[in-house]
Order: C-alpha cells, then structure tokens, then sequence
C-alpha cells in the first residue's frame, strides 16, 4: 500500500517495507538509540530498540511496518499491529537529523490509515513518559493521554495514548 497521509508534507513519502529495507532501517533504530531524546536510559532498553536485520526480521512478525523517505533516504519507521479490533503503533522513529519535518506525523498518518483499512475501531500507543516530543506528536494528532503504567518498561513510567477511529 503506498499511503497518502493528510498529516505528510508534500516531501515525505510513506510506503510500506520490504525486506530489502531491512538493513536501512536497523541503521536508523541504531541512529534513533545512539542518541536517545533523554539522557540516563539502561542500556539493556537502548540495545532493545537496536535490533539486527535477524531480530527485526522477527519484529515484522503480525506487524505492519512503513517506512518514511525524503528525497529518496530512509528517515522514519512506524509498525501497526492489528489484534482484536485496534491497532497499536510500535517501534516509531525518525532520523534525528529529519526531524520537525512532518515525517513522524506522516508515519502516524499512514498508521491511522491502515487501521481504517483494516477496521480497526481505536489506534493506540505507548512511550516512555520522559519522552516529551512523541507525546506532543501524539497530542499534535489529537491523540487522548488515557494511562499511566508504573516503572513498567526497564523501570520507566509509560503513558498510554489512545485516538478513536
Ligand atoms: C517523536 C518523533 C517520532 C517525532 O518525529 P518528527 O518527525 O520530529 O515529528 P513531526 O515533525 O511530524 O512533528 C509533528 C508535530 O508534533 C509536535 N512535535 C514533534 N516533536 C516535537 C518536539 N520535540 N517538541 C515539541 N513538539 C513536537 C509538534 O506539534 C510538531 O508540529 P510542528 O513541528 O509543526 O510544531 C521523533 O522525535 C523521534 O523519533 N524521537 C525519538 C524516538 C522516539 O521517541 N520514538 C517514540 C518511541 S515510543
């Protein structure tokens, strides 16, 4: 599927991936992580965000995942997971040096996309709460905050995000 998102400035292009994107995009991840948004993350959260092609070959397992391009490069990663009538967003990132660019709303533009093709009936996400800049995305896309887990990832707090399709 070759999405069109509404939020996309008219640069970005969101499609979905193959498996020859495979290396390009742990590249990014291991972009993404090497320079996290927040200092004093374990280690052990970084290096799960940085997959191999082997271990992210693994993550496309009943996910959906779709990749950003500006001017041919690979700048952002999202994966939708359909199960049991939602869809929730995985693994978003974009480039450090793309960002404030449209392309993390043209990602969640083409997951929200997708969910409707697949009728899903509510889109939803987690993130860490020191990450600021994917709430204020989230908020941006009018995301409703709905949640709060405890020290649930690594010891993290993580809040929950949820938009009604
Ligand atoms: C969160 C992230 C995906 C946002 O991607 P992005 O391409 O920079 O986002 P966009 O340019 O599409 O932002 C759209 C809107 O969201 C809001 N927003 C995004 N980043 C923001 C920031 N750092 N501060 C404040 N508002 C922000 C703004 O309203 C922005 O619109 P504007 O630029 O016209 O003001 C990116 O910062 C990122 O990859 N961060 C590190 C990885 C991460 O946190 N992933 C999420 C894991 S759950």
């Amino acid at each position: 599927m070759r999405a069109s998102p509404p939020e996309a400035k008219p640069s970005v292009t969101v499609e979905r991936i193959t498996h020859q994107d495979v290396p390009e995009i742990c590249a990014l991840y291991k972009r993404v992580w090497d320079a996290p948004p927040v200092a004093g993350l374990r280690p052990e959260l970084l290096k799960s965000w940085q997959p191999t092609p082997l271990e992210f070959t693994s993550w496309m397992e009943g996910v959906t995942y779709f990749a950003a391009r500006r001017d041919g490069r690979l700048v952002g990663v999202i994966g939708c997971e359909i199960a049991q009538g939602n869809c929730r967003l995985v693994n978003l990132a974009v480039d450090p040096e793309a960002r404030r660019g449209g392309v993390g709303a043209a990602l969640v533009g083409a997951a929200i996309e997708w969910g409707r093709h697949a009728n899903a009936t509510e889109i939803w996400a987690n993130a860490l709460a020191r990450f600021t800049a994917v709430a204020a995305l989230f908020k941006h896309l009018e995301f409703a905050e709905c949640g709060l887990l405890h020290r649930h990832e690594w010891g993290e707090d993580v809040r929950l995000f949820e938009r009604v399709l």
